[in-house]
């Protein structure tokens, strides 16, 4: 019933290389305290085809080279997050996507403690419902279907 006043929403959340070895148990912790449901969870070394298609609406930029480098480097974490506000409160507990910034705005996110620089920097999420859906069905495709399916939430 409390769902149908506050419906669930999906978010893709991912841990990316430069954070799976020293913070990965650390940050599915906060995860978990944060009171998001892990729906789906895949770690896996992402290919270039993937990580392109991954960050495609960065094609363009100068930085996607080196984005797409860094994103293969090592194993991913993939987590397909649920909660009331989860894409916004997700990106909210990762923080901005520079850490300098981060730490002067908010010191208490992920990317203030974790990351190394604006490229390393430690998650990724979804900046709003289409692109979660979007991305959710990229790396999860039909599983999700189910989990959607199942989830009671009418979406
Ligand atoms: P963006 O979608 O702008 O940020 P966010 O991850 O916070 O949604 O950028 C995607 C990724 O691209 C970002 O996490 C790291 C990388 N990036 C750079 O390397 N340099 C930059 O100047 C920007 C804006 C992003």
């Amino acid at each position: 019933e409390i769902d149908f006043f506050f419906p669930k929403q999906r978010t893709l959340a991912v841990i990316k290389p430069d954070a799976m070895e020293e913070h990965k148990e650390k940050i599915l912790e906060e995860i978990h305290a944060s009171g998001f449901s892990v729906t789906q969870l895949k770690e896996t070394v992402l290919s270039r085809e993937v990580a392109e298609e991954f960050y495609k609406e960065h094609r363009e930029k100068p930085f996607f080279g080196q984005l797409v480098e860094f994103m293969c480097r090592g194993p991913c974490m993939m987590l397909l997050l649920t909660k009331e506000n989860a894409v916004e409160e997700w990106r909210a507990m990762m923080g901005p996507t520079d850490p300098d910034q981060a730490k002067e705005t908010s010191p208490n996110s992920l990317r203030a403690r974790f990351a190394c620089d604006i490229l390393h920097n430690s998650v990724h999420g979804a900046s709003n419902e289409q692109h979660a859906a979007e991305k959710i069905r990229f790396i999860f495709g039909e599983i999700c279907t189910e989990a959607e399916a199942n989830s009671g939430d009418g979406q």
